[in-house]
């Protein structure tokens, strides 16, 4: 079964709190959170501090997407008892080694993400290192955009790649993935799916997840 992670990017932040559980009951994997800095994406989002005040009534993992200009700045702050993966840009990383390695020596799982006009062969050097590949299906910033097909065929790529090289990082898409496009995410070897609208979009919250997670 593909693993779904809402974004809560699109939850309703005047009650953040309830949209969290509503997820983590209705059967969510893990809570893609997306924090953004205005830099490297023209979007600001929210911070640690928001990400902090759920860590009580959160019962899935966090799964972070720093959307951020330099993460090694901002890292600690995301480690949290519920933190599973802490993901940073290929394209916001010069150190790029060094920053996924910053992260693994927190205890954290290490996640690198590509943008959409980044092709796979710029993360070939570090794919032994980290746990998760997210291939953005959009370009990052806002939720609510349409779904880049082309990004499937990197999630092909990668696919292929772990089997070659005996690897085992996890591959994750984010962006635009709805009910519609969801069997193809599957298909193509996606492990964990982002949904923002798709999930907070919908009149029952509850059975959108399920309905996405079972397809
Ligand atoms: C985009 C974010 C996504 C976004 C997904 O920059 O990284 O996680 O919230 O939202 P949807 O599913 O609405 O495209
Ligand atoms: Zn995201």
């Amino acid at each position: 079964m593909i693993k779904l992670a809402p974004s809560l990017l699109s939850a309703d932040f005047s009650d953040l709190g309830k949209d969290v559980k509503l997820v983590c009951d209705a059967g969510a994997d893990y809570l893609h959170i997306d924090v953004m800095d205005g830099h490297f994406v023209p979007n600001i989002s929210f911070g640690a501090c928001v990400v902090n005040s759920l860590n009580n009534i959160a019962t899935v993992p966090y799964d972070i997407h720093l959307m951020i200009e330099n993460p090694d700045q901002y890292i600690k702050e995301f480690v949290t008892e519920n933190t599973a993966y802490i993901t940073i840009h290929q394209e916001a990383c010069i150190h790029l080694n060094r920053t996924i390695n910053n992260i693994k020596d927190m205890g954290i799982k290490a996640g690198v993400s590509i943008n959409p006009a980044t092709p796979v062969s710029t993360i070939s050097e570090v794919l032994d290192l980290v746990d998760l590949v997210l291939v953005m299906s959009v370009n990052p910033g806002f939720g609510g955009q349409t779904f880049i097909e082309k990004s499937l065929k990197k999630v092909k790529e990668l696919k292929q790649i772990r089997e070659e090289k005996g690897l085992d990082y996890k591959i994750e898409i984010d962006g635009g993935v709805n009910l519609e496009n969801i069997s193809r995410v599957k298909a193509a070897g996606v492990d964990i799916a982002v949904a923002g609208s798709a999930v907070f979009g919908a009149n029952d919250i509850s059975k959108r997840i399920k309905d996405l997670k079972n397809v």
